[in-house]
């Protein structure tokens, strides 16, 4: 998704303050020509992004705030405004790799002040493991960091299989971000640092186990990779001198409020040791967090469970001192068998994350641990920290504002068994377009009306592409939703209404990634009017604009091959966050909200999906029987 919100305005010349490496200066030579090779991210018509705009807001607004938008849109394009900025645009467009992505970083997420736990960094839940005890965790976690080291070979090697989309080769940028990376805080704007291409990669992950931290170097001296035997070894000594569990969960500064963390960032490293210590962090691969097991719940609830604790960790009690939440990927075992990961969203979103999990599983399916030459190895590094009285003070006020957090979350994981893309297949429809369409009916059931629903749409047939947005809600999706709570309507119609509804979906995917939607570029308009210091076009200050940017559902498609499901927060206080894995037969759906919301109910929600995908393959069948 997701750091969609543009919590902070741009201010001109910030791109060229901030510290962020150059993506093409991190890709070798071979994937160059590949990436070269890709289109640039088009500027789209204006006049195609403002109409597309009034259409897109028809079922959202009243009558008469749409009136005063058309007026607003039409001075726009006619005041020469509009012109102008295009202009500045297309100019920006021709001098750089991707005129968007730089841009998106920022102001996506690096701006972003909220804290990335539960705000903008998804979690991934792994199906439960059959493990319950210390043995079986390690052996899982060894297995886990050889099958990453292997996928990091890809990367360094530059072996990595080009992804394509309808038919298209994809950018492959984002999985030269994701390992050796982190983020970093600033009191006013983060950063994010790549390590993997200074003159010293590391050659190190970081493991931590009861709030402590350890080095663990990865690679034997000769730059081979350590045995899963060695890596078990390893952590059998990591955990052996890890065993109190009285230490200051330092980790859990990262989950605050970046301002907040922002300073204490600065107070914690004022101290030399303390200094060394977050700079292995910051530099390792990636972060491996050996979980306590968390209180037992139900079969029924234990993927809900699971979901929040890769959210954020269960609460100071538990795992959440148990992170470092700037760190790019952070892969979570539990003694318990709870296994998934939390990662950083600024450099990448959740596809090549994926990607990565599937490979790193079917990795794990086949290395069984072969006892290797014992080679002594010398015992991880532990990483000491001094807690100051401020250090201390920092830590007891994120571990209140974590609890609150927690507290906050309200989370439904829906393990939807009855059919998956299978059904909508069958019957002509695109997958995509039939369970969005069941989340817009579900929403109506609720709420009696539509809303402002934002589905990701990948931009990696361009150069250095992320995302657009699509609109979901649209006249079409609004008519099929109320026609299925029409008493008077006929099966026939319902059908019609879903099918053209649907189609008007994959229309609106198909713009999105083809670099035609309008998000994007209206938010590129926006910034640029930021950057001539032109003041504010009429239609970013319009209420109209602030309803459809008020995502009461922020939704996403994330396909695996594992049986796994992607979950974040939502949006917005009073919105929910529902990301989605269709598999062939079934449907993982993880569903967010805030609990200090009354309106929301997020497994209330899930019951109004689940009820709607079922009424939804009821109406198919029911019209095909009738065809016959
Ligand atoms: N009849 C039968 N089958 C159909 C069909 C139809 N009318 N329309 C589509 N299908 C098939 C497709 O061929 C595809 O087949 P496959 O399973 O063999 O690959 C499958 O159904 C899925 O297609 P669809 O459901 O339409 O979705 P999609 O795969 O095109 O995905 C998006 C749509 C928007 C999710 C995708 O384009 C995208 O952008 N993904 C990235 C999302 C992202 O970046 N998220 C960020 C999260 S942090």
């Amino acid at each position: 998704m997701l750091g969609v919100l543009v919590r902070a305005a741009l201010r001109p010349g910030m791109v060229k303050q901030c510290r962020l490496v150059k993506p093409v200066t991190q890709i070798p030579e071979r994937s160059m020509v590949h990436q070269e090779g890709l289109p640039k991210l088009p500027v789209p018509p204006l006049k195609q992004t403002c109409e597309r705009y009034l259409a897109m807001l028809e079922p959202i607004v009243s009558e008469e705030e749409l009136g005063h938008t058309r007026k607003l849109v039409e001075e726009f394009l006619k005041g020469g405004v509009g012109e102008r900025l295009q202009k500045g645009l297309e100019r920006r467009a021709r001098k750089t790799e991707n005129w968007l992505s730089e841009w998106w970083m920022q102001s996506a997420y690096l701006d972003c002040r909220m804290p990335v736990a539960v705000y903008t960094s998804p979690g991934i839940v792994l199906p439960r493991m059959h493990f319950h005890d210390r043995q079986g965790q390690m052996r899982f976690a060894a297995k886990l960091i050889a099958g990453v080291l292997e996928f990091k070979n890809m990367i360094d090697t530059d072996t990595l299989p080009v992804e394509s989309l309808g038919g298209k080769p994809l950018c492959m940028d984002q999985y030269y971000q994701i390992l050796s990376s982190c983020r970093i805080p600033g009191p006013k704007r983060d950063t994010v640092v790549n390590h993997a291409i200074g003159k010293t990669p590391p050659t190190h992950i970081t493991i931590v186990h009861n709030f402590q931290f350890f080095i663990l170097v990865v690679y034997n001296s000769d730059g081979t990779p350590l045995t899963v035997d060695q890596i078990y070894m390893q952590l059998e000594k990591i955990w052996n001198s890890s065993l109190q569990t009285n230490k200051e969960p330092i980790g859990i500064l990262t989950s605050q409020h970046r301002n907040t963390w922002g300073k204490a960032y600065n107070n914690l490293i004022k101290d030399k040791t303390n200094k060394e210590s977050v700079r292995a962090i910051q530099k390792s691969i990636f972060t491996v967090c050996l979980d306590a097991p968390m209180p037992r719940v139900s079969d029924e609830l234990y993927q809900s469970r699971v979901a929040a604790q890769m959210l954020h960790g269960g609460g100071a009690r538990w795992n959440s001192g148990n992170r470092w939440f700037d760190k790019t990927i952070q892969f979570i075992v539990g003694e318990d068998g709870t296994c998934g990961l939390v990662y950083e969203h600024a450099p990448a979103e959740g596809p090549p994350i994926v990607f990565l999990i599937d490979y790193v599983v079917k990795c794990m399916q086949r290395t069984e641990i072969v006892r290797s030459p014992m080679v002594p190895l010398a015992m991880p590094q532990k990483l000491r920290f001094n807690i100051t009285t401020d250090v201390k003070r920092d830590i007891e006020n994120a571990k209140q504002n974590m609890n609150i957090m927690v507290h906050d979350l309200d989370v439904k994981v829906l393990m939807f068994s009855h059919f998956g893309k299978n059904v909508p297949k069958q019957h002509n429809l695109s997958p995509d377009g039939f369970v969005q369409m069941a989340f817009q009916l579900a929403y109506l059931r609720m709420y009696n009306v539509c809303c402002s629903t934002y589905e990701s749409a990948s931009l990696r047939m361009f150069q250095y592409g992320r995302t657009d947005a699509i609109r979901v809600t649209t006249a079409d999706s609004h008519s099929f939703a109320q026609a299925m709570e029409d008493p008077d309507k006929q099966n026939a119609e319902r059908v019609e209404l879903l099918r053209k509804a649907v189609q008007i979906h994959k229309e609106n995917t198909s713009n999105a990634i083809h670099g035609q939607a309008i998000d994007r570029h209206l938010l590129g308009l926006k910034l640029q009017g930021i950057e001539d210091l032109t003041s504010m076009p009429g239609i970013f200050m319009d209420t109209s604009y602030a309803v459809a940017e008020h995502y009461h559902l922020s939704t996403s498609q994330v396909g695996s091959k594992t049986d796994c499901v992607m979950c974040f927060g939502p949006m917005v206080p009073d919105g929910y966050g529902v990301c989605y894995n269709p598999m062939d037969e079934h449907i993982n759906i993880a569903i967010t909200a805030f609990n200090s919301c009354e309106e929301t109910n997020a497994a209330k929600f899930a019951r109004a999906v689940k009820d709607a995908l079922l009424d939804m393959r009821a109406l198919l069948e029911d019209t095909a029987t009738a065809e016959q």
